[in-house]
């Protein structure tokens, strides 16, 4: 398809460190919707990630691999640079609860300032996921609990391994 018809494509930003089954969910109910959906990781996140990027990429192709028009990738910068780059009209973020709202609102905010043409679309966490976050799953599986149907099997096993001994 050309450019410049009418080819819908979505940006899906993030640092999915890791990938929950929150994102995938709202992967899920996204893809069908637009044309293309790049699921984008932030490289130069101040945060210190338990996963490196490569990681997380890794486990976003693997955990996405059965949508077609998923694209995997990774950017630093500006996210609405990145998004111009891949000429995207639209940015996927999710919403969870009430006190998402305030940071999502200010992003979005800021980045129609930056790029007007580019619109943030917001989805509503799948209420079995409204309370679930990578952080939760990190601290969770870090101090022993359970965190099977939190995440993708795949990613369980990962996280399993980075936490020998409990899980
Ligand atoms: O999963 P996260 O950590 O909530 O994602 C945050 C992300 C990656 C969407 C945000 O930090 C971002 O867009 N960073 C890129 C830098 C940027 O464009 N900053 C100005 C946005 S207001």
């Amino acid at each position: 398809m050309s450019e410049t018809s009418n080819h819908l494509v979505a940006v899906y930003p993030g640092s999915f460190d890791p990938i929950t089954n929150g994102h995938l969910d709202l992967v899920e109910r996204c893809a069908p919707l637009v044309d293309r959906l790049v699921v984008a990781v932030l490289r130069n996140a101040h945060k210190n990630p338990l996963f490196s990027l490569e990681e997380r990429v890794e486990m976003l192709r693997e955990v996405l691999q059965p949508f077609p028009n998923v694209e995997i990738d990774s950017f630093d910068g500006l996210l609405v640079d990145y998004a111009r780059h891949k000429k995207a009209q639209l940015l996927l973020r999710g919403i969870r609860a009430i006190s998402d709202y305030e940071y999502e609102l200010q992003m979005a905010l800021m980045n129609r300032r930056l790029a007007p043409e580019i619109e943030t679309m917001f989805m509503m966490a799948g209420e079995a996921y409204s309370f679930l976050s990578s952080k939760l799953v990190k601290e969770v599986i870090g101090l022993g609990g359970n965190i099977s149907g939190l995440v993708p099997p795949s990613v369980e096993a990962r996280l399993k391994q980075r936490f020998p001994g409990v899980g």
